[in-house]
């Protein structure tokens, strides 16, 4: 799979982002800002063609979590090091954090030994069960976008944000957004794409049923699932198939549809990952109870469905008109509404 056959030339992500912003010069401004929301994914990406620059094997489907997200402002600095924050609090050089954020800002450097100021902000809650990274890749590609006056397309800045995080590719846009696979080797066709669709009754709830480091993070995760699981090969085409249900579900407004496909896809990805090798198993007993819960209010006639990621939390799909029943079943639930 990917770099290693076929002969092709290697691209790294700094050519690719070089490829992009190329030409355009030192910053304009003295500070560039940018935000961006937060996504739950409706049909997961879960596999990657290509490590270096996130090239999914598969598309995927998102909805974007409006108000929260991440804002960030980046500034050149004097360095002799990157200054990352995050919500106020400087970072430590060797934490997680700030490792990360400063190898994206190696893709962007006009020389070695230029350095940066990043202040990141999460709007999303505080342990609320959104993942954030997303939000924070896109949120900082169109803050150098803003700092160095590239002007770039959201196409383009949703490429540059996949090389931070694959899903960032989905956070450049508001409502329904796809991510396109594509199939170029250097990934400029693989990118986020928003759905002509409004749905201002969808609601999305995040059940927190533990805040705790997950054991596996997803880049591991996934590579592990393609490379020993053997029902990975099965899993493009049970994609295309809900890829292609969920397109039409979101068209017609169809909520059971939707959460049909939603609910089933997710299933299908923690199958995978329960079938790899060590396996990967992110549900709690807690997890378990909730589905359960989820289940017997829709016997019981609550149109009311889940979905979960790489961790135990889970995120329930309904529409407003339920939202009282939901906070019934789940009174710690936190509620968005996506479409404002
Ligand atoms: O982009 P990453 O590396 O955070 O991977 C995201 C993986 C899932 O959240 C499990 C699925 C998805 O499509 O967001």
């Amino acid at each position: 799979r990917g770099r290693e056959g076929g002969g092709e030339a290697v691209t790294t992500a700094r050519e690719v982002a070089q490829r992009i912003v190329s030409g355009r010069g030192l910053p304009e401004e003295t500070a560039g800002r940018g935000r961006a929301p937060a996504n739950i994914a409706l049909v997961k990406y879960w596999g990657k063609r290509d490590e270096e620059l996130n090239l999914p094997v598969t598309g995927s489907l998102s909805i974007s979590l409006g108000p929260l997200g991440s804002e960030v402002e980046v500034s050149p600095a004097e360095g002799p090091h990157d200054a990352i924050w995050l919500n106020s609090a400087p970072q430590p050089l060797t934490g997680v954090f700030a490792r990360r954020a400063s190898a994206y800002l190696d893709l962007f450097r006009p020389a070695p030994g230029y350095w940066y100021e990043v202040k990141a902000r999460n709007t999303v809650p505080t342990a609320a069960g959104f993942a954030s990274s997303a939000s924070g890749f896109a949120a900082m590609a169109r803050a150098l976008d803003d700092l160095y006056g590239w002007g770039l397309s959201i196409r383009e800045l949703s490429v540059l944000a996949r090389l931070g995080s694959g899903s960032a590719a989905r956070s450049l846009q508001d409502g329904f957004v796809e991510w396109h696979a594509g199939s170029a080797p250097d990934g400029m066709d693989s990118y986020g794409e928003r759905l002509p669709a409004e749905w201002p009754e969808l609601r999305m709830g995040a059940v927190v049923l533990c805040a705790a480091e997950k054991p596996v993070g997803s880049r591991e995760g996934m590579k592990r699932s393609v490379e020993t699981c053997e029902f990975y090969r099965e899993w493009p085409g049970r994609v295309a198939a809900d890829l292609a249900a969920l397109k039409d579900a979101i068209a017609r407004k169809d909520m059971a549809a939707l959460g049909t496909v939603t609910e089933g896809n997710a299933l299908a990805m923690h199958a995978l990952m329960a079938a790899t090798r060590p396996p990967i198993v992110y549900a709690l007993p807690e997890t378990v109870a909730a589905m359960r819960t989820v289940w017997a209010a829709r016997q019981e006639g609550l149109p009311l469905w889940f979905t979960m990621d790489a961790g135990p939390n889970v995120k329930l799909l309904f529409e407003a008109k339920d939202e009282a029943r939901v906070r019934g079943l789940f009174p710690e639930v936190q509620v968005v509404a996506p479409f404002g």
